[in-house]
């Protein structure tokens, strides 16, 4: 079968949206676009046409389809007894990711409903799609377009991915603004319960009709033979090829945890802030304070594993508020509920200044205070020796650097990087691969509840995101060039060019929380002014 490709950009298409319509009303199959995500849709009156679907998807028949209708009038027309708590939902969220259980009306096929008494109804936010199925003059049973089992399209290229030849046509609408199916609320029980999170959340549900259950297959895997009240819900909706673990739990924390634990070769969906600790095969689901980006990209993390070779998938989740709740629902389902609640109580410190600015002073207090400290500086070193994913990555960039005993040549690495700009960047690509890896197990470990990390290139690393907050010491160019010049024993001209090669206070005050600044002329009034500066930015800590 030929595949159709209509791109309708609005509703002043009618031509096309005429020809679009006409296939539904003919009784093929039809991908739409909705907000949530792309729906396989198809005459939800025509029994053939409904058995279409379910052989295109490869979708199990007793899952039931979602009546697609272009507004709330429609309801009386396939739902019996419509309580007044529907229109409420319907005139506050409609059209929007919100679909309704209500009893069907005789008209209604059980092949529709998969035998169930019941129907769910869903108006679409997608202008294109109301006007098809207007004209189209009937409701649309539409489920997700992908293949059974696969994660849920949101863009028509994922519906040509999954449906090419199957289907009479596809309408590109564009990408799906929400990313996750609706949410389903059965109002045929009392309290009204959710069956499915999605895009609307349940605080949102709930301002409208008060109390609402939660069903149990949202947040738990049913033990066998368990039905859940959505049949949908008790399939594994997406199972990449390679086993994926959720882990909850603060976001810091949890990319702790995944940085220190997951196998070098996982395939990693993280936050965006988190891109830079992780190398190798990364999605990002978004900003870890933006789940409607997280929504919207979840599905497409997804689905791109397949094609790699990964052998396990690490997934960062959102907590289950708003959005949360649903983004995790469709992680954890496509992990067979796998998952780890990683619980940290230790306060990450990044330290960072350069030379001569004083950073002992801070570091030193931080340990009084009773916090661990971790010179990134002495661990790299200790990399240089033990780390052999490091090392290897070092020989096969800067070919014979390790004698016959396998101990690095400092000199000779040291010769091709400083007098080469670019290669003294790929060390630090390479270090920046590493060292928050081992880092990140170093916290881990740590049995301490303060946790200080001592990185001169804290952001550049990655490390600073791991961080949950970051102190800056400064101190004026000329004490620092003064302090050089004592403590290396240095002349003038050389402490002064060391200073200027690098990076001013500025940058290191436009990036941390916060700021100590060290000018002070001796250590023990430094250390004096370093206690009680940590005491002041940690008062709920200490
Ligand atoms: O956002 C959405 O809802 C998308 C777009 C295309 O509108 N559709 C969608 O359909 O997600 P589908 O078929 O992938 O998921 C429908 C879910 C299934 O879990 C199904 O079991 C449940 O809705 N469902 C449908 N009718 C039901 C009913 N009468 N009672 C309980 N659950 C029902
Ligand atoms: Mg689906």
């Amino acid at each position: 079968m030929e595949t159709k490709w209509f791109k309708i950009e609005s509703v002043d298409e009618r031509e096309k949206i005429a020809e679009a319509a006409q296939i539904l009303r003919r009784g093929g199959l039809l991908a739409i676009p909705t907000e949530t995500v792309y729906g396989l849709g198809a005459n939800g009156l025509d029994e053939v046409a409904v058995r279409g679907i379910f052989e295109a998807k490869g979708r199990p028949q007793d899952n039931p389809l979602i009546l697609h209708v272009p507004d709330a009038s429609w309801l009386t027309r396939y739902c019996e007894s419509v309580p007044e708590s529907a229109y409420r939902l319907a005139e506050r969220f409609w059209p929007g990711p919100l679909t309704i259980i209500l009893p069907k009306k005789e008209c209604v096929p059980y092949r529709t409903t998969g035998g169930l008494e019941t129907v769910g109804v869903r108006c679409p936010d997608h202008a294109v799609t109301r006007a098809i199925i207007a004209e189209a003059g009937v409701p649309v049973a539409a489920p997700s377009a992908n293949l059974s089992g696969r994660p849920s399209c949101t863009s028509a290229e994922h519906v040509r991915e999954d449906m090419d030849g199957r289907i009479d046509g596809i309408v590109d609408g564009g990408e799906c603004s929400v990313g996750v199916e609706s949410s389903i609320i059965d109002l045929t029980v009392t309290p009204p319960r959710l069956l499915r999170p999605g895009g609307l959340s349940l605080e949102e549900l709930r301002e409208v009709l008060g109390e609402v259950a939660v069903d149990k297959a949202v947040t738990q895997k049913l033990s066998e033979g368990e039905k859940p009240r959505a049949p949908g819900m008790k399939y594994r909706h997406y199972a990449p090829k390679a086993p994926l673990t959720v882990v909850t739990g603060e976001a810091r924390a949890s990319a702790r945890h995944i940085l220190a634990n997951a196998p070098k070769e996982s395939g990693i969906i993280c936050f965006e802030e988190f891109l830079p600790l992780f190398a190798g095969e990364v999605r990002s689901l978004g900003r870890s304070d933006d789940k409607g980006a997280q929504a919207q990209r979840v599905f497409a993390a997804l689905r791109t594993f397949d094609e790699t070779s990964v052998p396990c998938i690490f997934a960062q989740c959102p907590d289950s508020s708003g959005l949360g709740l649903a983004i995790g629902n469709r992680l954890k389902k496509a992990a067979g509920f796998a998952e780890i609640a990683v619980e940290s109580n230790v306060k990450v410190i990044g330290i960072t200044g350069c030379t001569g600015a004083g950073k002992t002073s801070l570091l030193t207090a931080l340990k009084e205070l009773g916090g661990e400290i971790l010179d990134c500086d002495a661990l790299y070193h200790q990399m240089l020796r033990d780390d052999e994913a490091m090392r290897r990555d070092i020989a096969d960039t800067f070919g014979d650097v390790f004698d016959e005993n396998g101990i690095l040549d400092r000199k000779k690495l040291g010769s091709i990087v400083f007098a080469d700009k670019e290669k003294l960047a790929q060390l630090d690509y390479i270090t920046h691969v590493h060292l928050p890896r081992r880092a990140a197990q170093c916290i881990e470990r740590s049995e301490k509840t303060l946790f200080g990390i001592d990185a001169i290139k804290l952001f550049e690393s990655g490390l600073a995101s791991l961080c949950d907050l970051t102190l800056a010491v400064t101190a004026a160019a000329e004490t620092r060039v003064q302090r050089i010049m004592r403590r290396d024993g240095i002349g003038e001209e050389y402490a002064r060019s060391r200073v200027a090669a690098q990076k001013d206070a500025a940058f290191y005050r436009e990036r941390c929380d916060a700021e100590f600044v060290n000018n002070y002329p001796t250590v023990d009034e430094a250390s004096t002014a370093a206690i009680e500066f940590l005491h002041n930015i940690l008062k709920e800590e200490l």
